[in-house]
């Protein structure tokens, strides 16, 4: 409490184009020169939609099994790490994923396309990008800044909404990120881009699409265990997943395991500002095939 009280909220500017704070960018040279592996699985996502779900299925399905105890000892965040965090209360991530000792090693990213090290790709280790539309995206974006004081203000719902149509929260435009990884699937085969709705519509359906990307050979009774605990609340209620570790969260504002819905967005956006998304939506994505549910 007294780390959350005393903790002061990070400034966003321009880095390269992209809007960053110092949080994501001050490790930059040694991210940059990250020393990936073939073996080492990145999980890319614009932040909230569904890192923490995607990694925990990941290592379930590699570890949960050989070694049990990693599920009760350590966070998820430790056992996955940011690659390019540095936030003063935890370790740097590319510390953190450089220590590793599991493999393959699994590794978060939030860095658009453009930012991600170049030895992922000379390496052609595999690649799970998870993408989540639009407005659901932006809402639990919303709700995130405000319980996370490493984390800019965001101000009051409306004016955080015309940031996050303009690009101007934190790893830039959502609108660049889904499209910048959509694109780099066209050419990179190593690259599994996978849905947040598809997950909340048929988990199972999904576990059995990663394990054929990443050539895991899984019983049916494996992955049903795996499906249930995964399961919103099973995470929710579990410490190693629901971030209830963290001490810049302010759990009371709102938790890190808030939803997890389709279409939680109508909760929050008002006609006017649903048109004018939708306008502005129609145009940010005209050159892309890459297409979206906002409900189930
Ligand atoms: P909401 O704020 O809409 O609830 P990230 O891990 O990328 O930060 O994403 C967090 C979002 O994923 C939150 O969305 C969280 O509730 C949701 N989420 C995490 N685990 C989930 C699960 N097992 N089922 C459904 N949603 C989940």
């Amino acid at each position: 409490l007294e780390e959350m009280k005393s903790f002061k909220r990070p400034e966003m500017f321009e880095f390269k184009g992209v809007t960053m704070i110092n949080y994501f960018t001050d490790n930059w040279d040694n991210i940059q020169n990250f020393q990936a592996r073939p073996d080492d699985i990145l999980i890319a996502t614009y932040p909230k939609a569904g890192t923490t779900w995607v990694s925990y299925i990941l290592d379930l399905l590699y570890f949960g099994k050989t070694c049990p105890e990693r599920q009760t000892s350590l966070p998820i965040y430790m056992r996955v790490p940011f690659l390019e965090m540095t936030i003063p209360v935890l370790p740097p991530g590319k510390e953190l994923a450089d220590k590793l000792p599991t493999s393959p090693r699994l590794i978060k990213t939030h860095l658009p396309i453009q930012f991600v090290p170049k030895s992922f790709w000379e390496q052609n280790s595999r690649v799970i990008y998870v993408a989540r539309n639009a407005k659901d995206n932006a809402v639990s974006y919303f709700h995130f800044d405000r319980m996370n004081m490493a984390q800019p203000e965001p101000g009051d719902w409306n004016s955080f909404i015309k940031r996050f149509m303009e690009g101007k929260v934190v790893f830039g435009s959502w609108y660049d990120h889904v499209c910048g990884w959509w694109e780099k699937k066209q050419t990179y085969s190593n690259l599994h881009y996978m849905f947040f709705e598809d997950l909340v519509e048929d988990t199972g359906r999904e576990l059995e699409r990663l394990c054929s990307f990443l050539g895991l050979s899984t019983s049916v009774e494996e992955r049903e265990q795996i499906r249930t605990g995964v399961q919103f609340d099973a995470m929710k209620k579990n410490k190693m997943t629901n971030y209830s570790t963290v001490s810049v969260m302010d759990f009371k504002v709102s938790p890190f395991m808030r939803k997890g819905k389709v279409g939680d967005w109508k909760n929050h956006f008002t006609v006017a500002q649903n048109e004018e998304f939708d306008e502005d939506y129609k145009n940010k994505m005209k050159n892309t095939t890459l297409r979206f549910r906002t409900e189930l």
